[in-house]
């Protein structure tokens, strides 16, 4: 028996018990007479204690060679402390070590492994293994479980089941680059790795599962971000004979069940906002709704006055940042100088000071008077001892920088607290998007989202305005999960292709499977993926979801641990048929 308990577990009920315990030194003090060493594991930190007039000669001489990170097993006594920490759950005792084992000797790690480590991003990453003793990163480890674990709970028991779908698949359009992974028995053929299970889980759906989920990898060669990987994890789930709002109520009951057993927290029902309210209110389809600062359009009282740059504007829009108008002329320009930096790319900006006393004072009192102003402020919802932000030009673009601006301005002013919840759903996406570079439309969720049925009309001459069954739930800024009702109809996937730019040969290429499925009498179905990464990083209260993967790549899509991607050798290439011409 290597122990008899863990590191975490013994407090003063076990005094005068005799225990065997194992883990790492996580930091030993010689005193010369007496020696304390801290035992570390995954559950915690007990003290042992080596004591020249106590312990035997040799184990008292063995513990003096112990360096960090040894892993020894020790037999001894517990006993109570003299000076106690209440700050540890096994502060009250130490083991009296009588026998030690040391079970493997330890070379010194590259960084302190301690909860503020002096290692950088690179080295942390290159030796992920000592980072995850590490305690922040082990116990985002076990929250993620934690997070996982209640998922499958509550989904299998509304009898959701969990199905496994295949990783060499064909390609499921999401929107980004596939991974592919060539085939030697097929030669020059390859397999695409999933960017989603889509295909999969409506196939499943046809095949009268009716309801199911997985916890699942997607692979997506797209630009990272701190919250993106290459390979990341979804709750994907799909359901038969529903409609949005079915599914909206099953998974807004997913979140609020998780936010109440893993935070404590409870949320009312989550607003429901649509895409075009989102996109006009926060400039944002995403928007971090823990604070106010909406939108005020201020087109009608600040154009037709003498102020060119705003009268030739497409868009003029402000925001009222509360109790601002204290800000120095410093602390202006400094935010001025940011909203013109090239990652936001404004030309300029109009402030606006609410004074105290009723009054106002702004950049461009020339061509404004007081009752204009008041006007601003009415539109903006701006109160006294607030400061008004107006940025102007075309509207897609200001709308985009200004929301920049309020996410900088909620950062600055200490609104974006990591223990405040605001879940929501954005609704009514645009099923298309025009894409400048190709010069046509994209579907903006995926090919097999569903219009909504009141605007098939439109479909044919007006596409860009037709509106989608697709929905996204957006958790702090983040959007977390995204869905839709699916198509389930043939002649309606084949016409969605076409609009898309397909070929008829082109279509049946790629998706005859999945229209041909549809022929067999598919139910009306829908569905979403949550991104667990993610949830589980913004319930842990941060935005990085690289700690909450136990293995993550770099911005550059590398694993510095193992060394991947890497080439591999003349053999491997000739079996793949695959000629490199680097
Ligand atoms: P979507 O593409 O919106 O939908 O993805 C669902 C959720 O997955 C997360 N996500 C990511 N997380 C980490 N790294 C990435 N690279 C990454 N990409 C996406 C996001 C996102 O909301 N098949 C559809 C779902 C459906 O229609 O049912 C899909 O994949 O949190």
């Amino acid at each position: 028996m290597y122990r008899s308990h863990n590191n975490g577990e013994l407090n003063a009920t076990y005094i005068n018990k005799e225990v065997t315990l194992a883990g790492w030194v996580q930091k030993s003090r010689d005193k010369g007479f007496m020696i304390w060493v801290d035992l570390r594991d995954r559950y915690g930190i007990t003290q042992l204690i080596f004591d020249e007039q106590r312990t035997d000669k040799a184990v008292f001489e063995k513990a003096k060679s112990l360096g960090r990170e040894f892993v020894i097993q020790v037999k001894g006594t517990v006993i109570e402390r003299e000076s106690k920490n209440a700050t540890m759950a096994t502060g009250d005792i130490e083991i009296l070590v009588s026998e030690l084992n040391i079970l493997n000797a330890a070379i010194t790690p590259p960084f302190t492994i301690e909860d503020e480590t002096d290692g950088g991003e690179d080295i942390r990453m290159k030796y992920r293994y000592l980072d995850i003793r590490r305690n922040p990163v082990k116990n985002s480890l076990l929250f993620r479980h934690k997070v996982a674990m209640g998922v499958r709970k509550y989904l299998s028991d509304l009898d959701f089941c969990e199905v496994e779908t295949p990783y060499l698949i064909k390609s499921t359009p999401e929107g980004a680059r596939d991974f592919v992974v060539p085939s030697r028995m097929n030669q020059g053929q390859f397999y695409a790795l999933p960017q989603s299970p889509q295909t999969f889980k409506q196939l499943l759906m046809v095949g009268g599962m009716d309801k199911y989920f997985q916890i699942v990898k997607c692979f997506r060669d797209e630009d990272l971000r701190a919250d993106r990987q290459p390979e990341f994890t979804q709750i994907d789930c799909e359901m038969a004979f529903v409609e949005q709002e079915d599914i909206l109520n099953v998974f807004e009951g997913l979140t609020r069940h998780l936010l109440k057993e893993l935070k404590g927290i409870e949320v009312a029902q989550f607003p429901r906002i649509t895409y075009d309210y989102a996109m006009k209110t926060y400039g944002n389809d995403k928007p971090d709704i823990r604070f106010d600062m909406k939108f005020g359009e201020l087109n009608s009282v600040a154009q037709h006055k003498d102020f060119s740059v705003f009268n030739s504007a497409e868009l003029v829009v402000g925001i009222a940042a509360a109790n601002c108008a204290s800000f120095t002329r410093k602390e202006i320009d400094a935010l001025i100088d940011w909203v013109k930096r090239p990652q936001v790319g404004a030309s300029g900006m109009v402030y606006v000071k609410c004074e105290e006393d009723g009054t106002f004072k702004s950049s461009v009192d020339k061509f404004y008077d007081q009752e204009d102003l008041k006007k601003w402020s009415e539109a903006t919802n701006a109160k006294s001892g607030d400061m008004i932000f107006v940025l102007s030009g075309p509207a897609d673009k200001t709308r985009t920088q200004l929301s920049a601006l309020r996410m900088e301005l909620a950062t600055r002013l200490g609104l974006r607290n990591p223990e405040v919840f605001a879940p929501l759903w954005v609704v009514d996406f645009p099923l298309l998007e025009w894409d400048e570079e190709s010069g046509r439309y994209h579907a903006m969720h995926h090919p097999f989202t569903s219009p909504k049925p009141e605007d098939m009309k439109l479909i044919e001459s007006e596409p860009g305005k037709v509106r989608a069954n697709a929905y996204d739930m957006v958790l702090n800024g983040n959007e977390i999960g995204g869905g839709s009702i699916r198509i389930h109809d043939k002649d309606l996937q084949s016409r969605m292709f076409s609009l898309l730019g397909f070929s008829p040969e082109q279509a049946e290429d790629q998706f005859g499977f999945l229209m041909n499925a549809f022929q067999f009498g598919a139910p009306p179905h829908g569905g979403l993926a949550f991104g667990l990464d993610r949830l589980v990083a913004i319930l842990g209260g941060q935005e990085t979801i690289r700690d909450f993967i136990a293995f993550p790549k770099n911005n550059s899509g590398r694993d510095v641990m193992i060394d991947a991607p890497s080439a591999i050798d003349a053999t491997q290439l000739k079996e793949l048929y695959i000629k490199l011409d680097l």
